[in-house]
């Protein structure tokens, strides 16, 4: 009994933990559906890294695949801007390069193709959303 308790402590304090890192991201946050998105894309690109740090190639190849489908998804929702879609259809190859690096274990690969994709969500936000806090700097 005390053991489940113990260990029900720990899920949650993790699960915590995990959000907490991706909630804090910034203090104030955007519209629902936009902040959906890019916190699921910083916890797939946080959970790809822990995966990495333990060799766990396969969670990281299942993350990476839903990663990969639901940036492709966004690119293809008419509603939004071409700007948005081609933004978040350059996330989707990145991820697929990144996929690929997986495929092949080589742990400095996938954190080069990692970087990649981490860019190519700086481009957008260099644009589309940073260029008033870059004057702040
Ligand atoms: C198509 C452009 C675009 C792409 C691609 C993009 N973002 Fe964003 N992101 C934005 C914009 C615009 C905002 C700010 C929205 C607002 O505040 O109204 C934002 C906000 C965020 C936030 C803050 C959310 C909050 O409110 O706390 C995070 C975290 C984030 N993005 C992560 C990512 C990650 C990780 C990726 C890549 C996997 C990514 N974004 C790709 C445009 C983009």
């Amino acid at each position: 009994m005390k053991k489940t308790i113990a260990l029900t402590a720990a899920v949650l304090m993790s699960a915590l933990i995990g959000f907490g890192g991706a909630a804090l991201a910034q203090k104030k946050h955007a519209p629902k559906p936009v902040w959906g998105a890019m916190v699921a894309g910083l916890n797939d690109i946080q959970g790809i890294t822990a995966a990495l740090m333990v060799f766990d190639m396969k969670r990281a190849a299942s993350i990476a695949e839903s990663f990969e489908k639901r940036e492709t998804y966004i690119s293809t929702i008419e509603q939004l801007s071409q700007k948005v879609r081609d933004g978040h259809d350059k996330v989707a190859k990145e991820v697929a390069k990144l996929s690929a690096a997986i495929a092949t274990g080589e742990e400095n690969d996938v954190a080069d193709a990692l970087s990649g994709v981490m860019r190519s969500c700086n481009a957008c936000h260099y644009d589309l959303r940073d260029a008033e806090r870059r004057k702040k700097l």
